[in-house]
């Protein structure tokens, strides 16, 4: 049916599908340094710059038995994502990507989404971000400090900046529990980690039932220890209010999420299974893709040393000496400028799944039903 409609691609290789062959090219490319150049992608994703040429813009690929549609035509994306009826469900989880991301915002839909977009709308609003700048100010001044002594070297900003947002996350996310919050995330970061490095991994039930990797170990312990240091947390805000010395469970997003998990109404009601889930996610979402956004906006204005000036003049003149307030960091409109511009270089997401369910209309572009269980990637280039 696919191929009716002109759409090719490598062919299926038992039992890996394509899998095999995209971590060799992959691994092949980024073994070695590369030039001065914006031209990443060919080095990052050499899997789909090689079959977007010798496939065409949309392609076929295999992830184990599962087929992929691989979409990157910008038009067809918009198509797509523009659909009236908004019907372009969400990517299933599953094996390491579950026991990140679980049952959570990320990957609901319906009324189990909207239950909890609306507590996250609550939490993480403009303005009560605004209240959370001397917070993340604290944050970067630590930061700052730890590289006043280390003026003329190397600095890994990766890692840094990860340090960074785990801390301005934790305080969000935890409020006044952001020093154990913050140790929760090291474990999801962990978990992050063995994620990112099984991506192209297929997992076959039946042998990872007897035989389990280093990797699944590891993920599994991770998986029991972030739940019951997040019990935990639970535990001593429920007992804080309890005391009667709060009157409510805190108004960050720990806070809003005790509060509907002792709903009255079992339909508003959330388990303690979700909530760890929606903690887990909001790190997994928030992290890497801020860190990264920063590590290349860092990288970019050292090369860039007109644009370093001219953000330095912006800020200064802001600010001067003083802390950002969130007035001021409205009227930084270079900086702005520069983050899209590293957004537009290099997107922290640059790819949207879509499940096997994803049906596609109108039929003269494309057909797709759930009974031939294609999922559905889309990226522009
Ligand atoms: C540069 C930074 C970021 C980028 C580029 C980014 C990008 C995205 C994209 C493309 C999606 C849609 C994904 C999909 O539907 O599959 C998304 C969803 C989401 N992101 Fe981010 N994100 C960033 C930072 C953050 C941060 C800091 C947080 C939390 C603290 C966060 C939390 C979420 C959540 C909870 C969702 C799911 C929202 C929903 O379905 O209602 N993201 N993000």
């Amino acid at each position: 049916m696919m191929k009716s409609q002109g759409i090719r691609g490598p062919p299926y290789r038992f039992p890996h599908g394509s899998t095999r062959e995209i971590s060799e090219m992959r691994s092949q490319s980024m073994g070695k340094p590369m030039e001065m150049s914006h031209t990443i992608f060919p080095r990052i994703q050499p899997h789909i710059y090689l079959w977007t040429k010798t496939y065409g813009k949309n392609f076929l690929n295999w992830h184990g038995s599962q087929a992929q549609l691989f979409v990157t035509e910008p038009e067809l994306i918009k198509e797509i994502l523009m659909n009236r009826e908004g019907f372009y469900p969400k990517m299933e989880m599953e094996g390491y990507a579950k026991k990140l991301l679980g049952e959570a915002l990320i990957t609901n839909e319906g009324e189990k989404w909207a239950k909890i977009r609306k507590l996250a709308n609550h939490t993480f609003h403009a303005e009560s971000l605004k209240s959370m700048v001397p917070e993340m100010s604290s944050g970067v001044e630590m930061l700052l400090e730890r590289w006043k002594d280390r003026i003329g070297e190397e600095i890994d900003v990766f890692k840094e900046f990860g340090l960074l947002t785990t801390e301005v996350i934790s305080r969000t996310a935890f409020g006044s529990s952001y020093v154990e919050g913050g140790h929760i995330f090291e474990m999801v970061a962990k978990l992050t980690q063995i994620t990112v490095r099984n991506i192209y991994r297929v997992r076959f039930p039946g042998i990872s039932m007897l035989l389990k990797s280093d990797d699944e170990i590891e993920a599994l312990k991770l998986e029991k220890r972030i739940k019951s240091s997040i019990v935990e947390l639970v535990k001593k805000r429920e007992k804080v209010k309890n005391n009667g010395e709060f009157e409510d469970f805190g108004s960050d997003y720990l806070g809003q999420l005790l509060k509907i998990s002792h709903e009255a109404d079992t339909k508003k009601r959330i388990t303690i299974e979700q909530m760890i889930d929606e903690i887990k996610a909001v790190y997994g979402a928030g992290h890497l893709t801020t860190t990264s956004l920063l590590s290349w906006c860092v990288f970019l204005l050292a090369i860039h040393t007109d644009w370093q000036e001219k953000a330095r003049e912006e800020v200064f003149g802001i600010f001067s000496s003083e802390n950002p307030n969130s007035d001021g960091i409205a009227r930084l409109k270079i900086m702005n400028m520069i983050i899209n511009e590293c957004l537009r270089l290099y997107p922290p997401r640059y790819k949207l799944s879509l499940s096997p369910n994803y049906v596609h209309c109108p039929a003269d572009i494309f057909i797709l039903t759930p009974k031939h269980g294609v999922q559905v990637i889309l990226q522009a280039i």
